[in-house]
């Protein structure tokens, strides 16, 4: 399996700040909608640099945290303080489809100064998150995102045993700052993707965190790159696995993978309980050397007797695979990749349209959104996709509205067993059945959330009627 490695900054950051990660502000929202303003805000990307100029939900990146209960509303007034238009889609939520935030398929991009309410139930605790939906490789890319933690309606984990990580990849320049220079790059959408060379987390850079020895925490990484797989290794610190992409497990499990791999969009919620004296990290270890993006010390002398928090899982019907119709996905182009066969806005793409329209990817041989959906399938039908991934890159393939599993994988060592997920990992030359009961009536995208990807074709959408 080919993924990028990792080519870090060493501008030589040291001890540099060793601050606590302060508590996390959290928005709630009562009855009254919460206001998310999308506008231009200066943030330091790196320790002791210049600020940079990034696009963020209320004057940070990530935004505000957004927490309500299980079965609870969300209501969020957006509006648009920015010079282009934009949309917020609900990252992983089994989501009524007009509030899904897909501009050009569930609702108009929201232009600037205007705004637009949304509205919509929960249905499933978890870890999920919200980002901008248009031009998502460029909003999201600068710092359009936040996390969105939907509560168990029972008593699990405290506010101070309860600890979300945006974890975003940078490229920044030799300054330190947001390196504007190569958004766009056609090399990056052909290619990998957009990758970085700085690990922030929450916004901030090399945090210490304090933990109590003996107490039980949960830790909810959220991966918002653009194109970054993380690539970690949670047993270094004896972690377990409570959740993927917001489902809980029946139980919390030794991580089966090594390295585990943490691909944009996707969460993983852990489960650690320090030891006294042992202080650990989040790295990442694509690397020659581990990369520490964020440290925990540990204080106290351990052995607490509070219970371990459970999880029930949520309620997700199962697939019925003895009923399923089946439809398969051919994923071809990008570079060292075939482009024959593939059209773009009902056109042959060609070298020189390729350049033009910035289009190297294509589903099942076109390239980008089309205006006819890839299936239509009858409310309750169990749908199984068979993904053929003919191109020599992985892909962080996510389906909008619904959690699926993983039922078959060919043909590559990527190996994410078989727990509900919005968002997986198929590896080149790798072919993967995944299978889910369309349950939500409505328009809803498929597509990689390698965001340059994306953009450069592989979108497509289907229909629940
Ligand atoms: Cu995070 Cu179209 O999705
Ligand atoms: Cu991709």
């Amino acid at each position: 399996m080919k993924l990028n490695r990792r080519h870090f900054c060493k501008l030589g950051v040291g001890a540099a700040t060793a601050t606590v990660l302060a508590p996390y502000h959290i928005a709630l929202a009562s009855d009254g909608f919460l206001e998310i303003r999308a506008q231009k805000a200066e943030q330091s990307l790196y320790p002791d640099s210049p600020t940079s100029t990034l696009w963020t939900y209320n004057g940070t990146a990530p935004g505000p945290e957004i927490r309500v209960k299980q079965g609870e509303r969300v209501k969020v007034r957006f509006i648009n303080e920015l010079e282009e238009p934009s949309s917020i889609h609900w990252h992983g939520i089994r989501i009524d489809n007009a509030m899904d935030g897909v501009s050009g398929l569930t609702q108009d991009a929201i232009e600037p100064g205007d705004s637009f309410e949304y509205d919509f139930v929960a249905p499933d605790a978890g870890t999920y998150w919200y980002h901008a939906h248009n031009k998502s490789w460029n909003q999201v890319g600068r710092g359009l995102y936040g996390p969105l933690i939907i509560e168990e309606p029972y008593l699990t984990f405290d506010i101070d045993h309860d600890i979300t990580l945006v974890i975003d990849d940078w490229r920044i320049n030799q300054n330190g700052q947001f390196d504007e220079s190569s958004m766009g790059m056609m090399m990056d959408w052909s290619h990998g993707g957009r990758l970085g060379n700085w690990i922030t987390v929450n916004g901030k850079s090399q945090q210490k965190l304090e933990l109590t020895a003996g107490e039980a925490y949960r830790l909810r990484l959220i991966n918002v790159s653009n194109a970054r797989t993380l690539e970690l290794d949670p047993n270094r610190f004896d972690a377990k696995v409570l959740a993927f992409d917001g489902q809980p497990l029946p139980e919390p499990i030794a991580m089966p993978y090594a390295p585990y791999l943490l691909s944009s969009a996707q969460r993983v919620d852990l489960l650690v309980i320090p030891r006294a004296g042992q202080n650990f990290a989040l790295e990442e270890i694509s690397g020659e050397s581990p990369f520490p993006f964020l440290t925990f010390s540990v204080t106290g002398e351990g052995a607490s007797s509070k219970p371990i928090p459970r999880l029930k899982t949520n309620p997700i019907p199962e697939p019925d695979l003895s009923n399923a119709t089946v439809h398969p996905l051919l994923i071809t182009g990008g570079a060292m990749g075939r482009f024959d066969g593939i059209t773009y806005q009902g056109k042959p793409l060609e070298r020189e349209s390729m350049m033009q329209s910035k289009q190297f990817w294509a589903f099942n041989g076109v390239a980008n959104l089309p205006e006819q959906q890839f299936f239509t399938a009858k409310r309750g039908e169990t749908i199984v996709i068979e993904m053929v991934n003919d191109t020599a890159w992985p892909h962080a393939m996510h389906v909008h509205g619904h959690h699926f599993r993983i039922e078959e994988r060919e043909g590559s060592t990527i190996d994410e067993g078989r727990p509900w997920k919005d968002t997986f990992l198929i590896g080149p030359s790798q072919t993967t059945k995944i299978a889910f009961v369309a349950d939500n009536p409505g328009k809803w995208l498929l597509h990689c959330h390698m965001l340059e990807h994306a953009a450069a074709g592989m979108t497509t959408w289907f229909e629940v009627v």
